[in-house]
């Protein structure tokens, strides 16, 4: 990728998408599950961009969505509504409503008063609302706690019990139809033990539920699979294929997945400049870029670590030590951490952070009135742009009309 020409074009700092990979990304799951009814609800939240999620719609991919707006963009990009379900843990009633206004896939439930709103709701509007419980296993993911969420710990989810009662109470309500199951229990997960042993669960949960008469039609895994950001191996589609279906042995269910870091973290790109160096105590290195923690907040809120490329001409196996920060008012701005950098490195050089497609620009905000940069894909060997850069006019928008 030729990142030299893409500053020049779209400036910097940039983030990239190979739209390439996101489709491999796609068919080499897709093809995992051949010959079994399945269903990709692309993570919105991982990459939201109208774009990306356009192009894994034309790709057959359905939208696993956490908010009514997360569901509009969806609908926007083109993606049907018997193809989206509606996760998380907190969903008002505006957007209950609203999405079963849209005649959505289903909605995930995660508690058993959410249950109760969804069903006043439904029977205001007059309408069978299609449900799935989400169920907390209880198994640890062996991921970062942060982004781990299969845990009784956890805010996500019921147990297995509550579970129970919540289906009970649905087949018998006129205005719920319990149509799913779902569970999530972490992100970035590299092992498959987890993934089966929560799968296995859950399918002994449906086969209980069957005996009862309540006949579940999509089985949803839920995300996380994992990916490289550095040398850590990875869940390859087809095991992780055959962990699943392992489980599912005489059950007649749709697979629902819902990845988002799967399908885009490589495939993206952050691309910022280097405005300066210094040298503190005489020998602590910092590289200063125009990339902060404002566009890519990973490494500063995970310590996420994020390979990075350097564009220069300088001799790159002469290197030394140093920091990559951004010039935001915070220690914690950084994109790496005692990283090899380039001795000779210059002014106008350009530094790439990899792994930059899922929860980067998505997470970005306008801290230190920093515009959010702009987006680029790369598709068919073109460059075409799919955000505009953030202009200051933009950024005070919703706040200048007010000044007295
Ligand atoms: N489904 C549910 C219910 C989820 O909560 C998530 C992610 C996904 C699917 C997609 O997970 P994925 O396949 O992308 O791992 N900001 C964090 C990640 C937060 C993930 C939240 N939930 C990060 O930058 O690592």
């Amino acid at each position: 990728m030729d990142f030299r020409q893409l500053t020049n074009k779209y400036g910097s700092p940039l983030y990239v998408y190979d739209f390439e990979h996101f489709k491999n990304q796609f068919n080499s799951l897709k093809d995992a599950f051949r010959g079994k009814k399945s269903l990709i609800a692309y993570a919105v939240k991982s990459n939201s961009n109208l774009s990306v999620i356009q192009q894994f719609g034309e790709l057959g991919a359905g939208a696993d969505c956490v908010s009514i707006g997360e569901v509009k963009r969806a609908l926007k990009a083109g993606v049907k509504n018997y193809n989206i379900i509606f996760s998380g843990v907190g969903k008002r009633d505006d957007e209950l409503e609203e999405a079963l206004r849209l005649g959505i896939l289903f909605i995930n439930i995660e508690s058993e008063a959410e249950m109760k709103r969804v069903e006043v709701i439904a029977q205001q509007l007059d309408v069978e609302a299609r449900i799935s419980v989400r169920v907390n296993p209880n198994i640890d993911p062996q991921t970062h706690p942060y982004i781990s969420t299969g845990l009784h710990e956890n805010k996500f989810g019921v147990d297995i019990e509550s579970a129970k009662r919540i289906y009970i109470y649905a087949k018998q309500s006129a205005h719920l139809n319990p149509v799913g199951i779902h569970f999530h229990i972490g992100s970035q997960l590299t092992q498959l033990s987890p993934i089966k042993e929560a799968s296995e669960k859950i399918a002994n949960l449906v086969r209980h539920l069957k005996v009862l008469d309540i006949n579940i039609k999509f089985f949803d895994v839920g995300g996380g699979v994992g990916i490289q950001y550095s040398d850590e191996t990875t869940i390859e589609p087809y095991d992780y294929a055959q962990a699943i279906l392992s489980t599912l042995s005489g059950l007649d269910v749709t697979i629902v997945m819902e990845p988002g870091r799967f399908l885009t973290a490589n495939g993206g790109y952050f691309v910022s400049s280097v405005l300066y160096e210094k040298q503190n105590d005489g020998d602590k290195r910092f590289l200063i870029v125009d990339g902060a923690m404002n566009d890519l907040l990973r490494p500063s809120l995970y310590s996420a670590y994020h390979k990075i490329e350097y564009v220069t001409d300088a001799n790159q196996s002469e290197t030394s030590k140093g920091d990559i920060v951004g010039p935001i008012c915070e220690s914690g701005d950084f994109l790496g951490k005692d990283r090899d950098i380039p001795k000779d490195i210059q002014h106008g050089d350009l530094v790439v952070v990899h792994s930059a497609g899922a929860y980067g620009f998505v997470m970005a905000s306008n801290y230190n009135t920093r515009g959010r940069v702009a987006e680029v894909a790369i598709e068919n060997g073109e460059s075409r742009i799919i955000r505009e850069r953030e202009d200051f006019s933009k950024v005070i928008e919703l706040e200048e009309k007010f000044l007295k």
